[in-house]
């Protein structure tokens, strides 16, 4: 075992740290306050190899391994969960099941502008009715003689959606088959039958655009079925097993953020006489913050190293998701109870991390979700 990371994987840490520190953190109070999608800097990202960092260069990618995507989102949610988030669906919850399962010219037409940043992707999972039991979708996709598809239905929390062009979706294409029913299709949103609903308005990562979308009689051709039909539900949970990765990274940058904020709070803070991190109550609550936030990224970086040694973890990222989530919103709420009247106003990035802090138990599989894909996995048990 090597706990030192490699020039390459250290060198994308740095290029991530700078973009963050010079363009994301500066930014990122207004990207709240107003909502407003960042996307000159996902530009900027995406010039920089941090859109597709696991894809292959001859994709338009960073060729780089799974360990360097967690030190890169660690850095970009460190600045700005929002941003994070954006990054983290392009980078995995799109390119992901495309590089793995998808054909030479679904890789090249699909994956090379997102990858690039030159263009935003998402994935359609989640409807109104079906969040956590992601098989009881209704959106439907009807096979036509000419092997194309007709899809009709809603789905909604589309992460990226209001700007996305290109679209993983899931569907149902044979509800009598369950999961075994549900196919995967790439969609470009410029084509009739595509349309959006209302964007969400959200506690936190509020520069991250979220909306309803509906297909209305959209037709996808033969070619853009993504891996074998009735696949659709293994792609979705494999991906979201990358995803997952991403979301604890994304988890640990923004409870390290608050971490240090509180690290410099206690020294500076004078309380009867003396700085308030000279007191036990503060010291243990310190120590704790630092053992989660260690506990969060070393069990990060064990899923990665995994999925870069392509062997199977499921388990590994549900861990890492699971731990670094509660982590996150437990050290985002200590550091603001740390910061008193100070955490909780509106001038200190603080109450920005706690708000953000919270989306990382909800997506991507809640944390009773996570919980349950353990047990499961464990014990054999369901
Ligand atoms: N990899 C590959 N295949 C998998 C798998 C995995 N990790 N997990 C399950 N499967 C397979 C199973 O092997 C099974 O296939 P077989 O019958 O051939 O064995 C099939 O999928 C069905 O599995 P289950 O019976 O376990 O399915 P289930 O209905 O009990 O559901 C679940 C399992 C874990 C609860 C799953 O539904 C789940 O993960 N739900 C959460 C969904 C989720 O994370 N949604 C997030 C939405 S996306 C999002 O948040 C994005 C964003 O905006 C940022």
């Amino acid at each position: 075992m090597d706990f030192r990371f490699t020039e390459e994987q250290l060198m994308i840490q740095d290029v991530a740290r700078r973009i963050s520190r010079e363009k994301i953190a500066p930014s990122a109070e207004h990207h709240d306050h107003t909502g407003e999608f960042p996307l000159e800097n996902i530009r900027t990202l995406g010039e920089n190899g941090l859109m597709g960092i696991e894809v292959p260069a001859e994709y338009g990618g960073a060729g780089m391994d799974p360990i360097s995507y967690v030190l890169a989102m660690v850095e970009i949610a460190a600045a700005d969960c929002a941003h994070s988030t954006i990054v983290s669906v392009n980078n995995s919850l799109f390119c992901n099941g495309i590089l793995k399962f998808g054909s030479e010219e679904q890789k090249q037409k699909y994956v090379r502008a997102i990858a690039e940043g030159k263009e935003i992707g998402a994935f359609a999972l989640t409807e109104p009715q079906s969040g956590s039991d992601a098989t009881a979708m209704r959106c439907k996709a009807v096979r036509q003689d000419d092997g194309s598809f007709v899809v009709n239905g809603k789905k909604s929390w589309i992460t990226s959606g209001p700007v996305a062009k290109y679209i993983v979706l899931f569907a149902m294409t044979d509800a009598d088959k369950g999961a075994k029913g549900i196919t995967a299709f790439l969609v470009d949103t410029t084509k009739p039958g595509f349309h959006r609903g209302k964007t969400e308005p959200k506690l936190g990562i509020r520069a991250s655009a979220t909306c309803e979308i509906e297909f209305q009689d959209y037709v996808v051709g033969a070619e853009d079925v993504l891996g074998e039909e009735g696949q659709g539900f293994k792609i979705a949970m494999g991906v979201l097993d990358a995803g997952r990765i991403g979301i604890a990274s994304q988890a640990i940058g923004v409870a390290r953020a608050a971490y240090e904020a509180t690290l410099d709070y206690v020294k500076e803070r004078k309380a009867f006489g003396k700085p308030i991190g000279a007191f036990q109550m503060t010291q243990a609550k310190i120590a704790d913050m630092k053992c989660k936030l260690d506990a969060s990224l070393l069990l990060t970086l064990r899923a990665a190293w995994l999925k870069g040694q392509d062997q199977k973890f499921t388990t590994e990222a549900s861990v890492a998701k699971l731990t670094a989530s509660e982590a996150a919103m437990w050290i985002t709420h200590q550091a603001v109870q740390i910061h008193g009247g100070m955490g909780y106003s509106k001038e200190m990035a603080l109450e920005r991390y706690f708000r953000d802090a919270k989306i990382t138990e909800i997506y991507e599989g809640t944390s009773e979700i996570q919980r349950l894909v353990i047990a499961r996995n464990e014990t054999g048990l369901r």
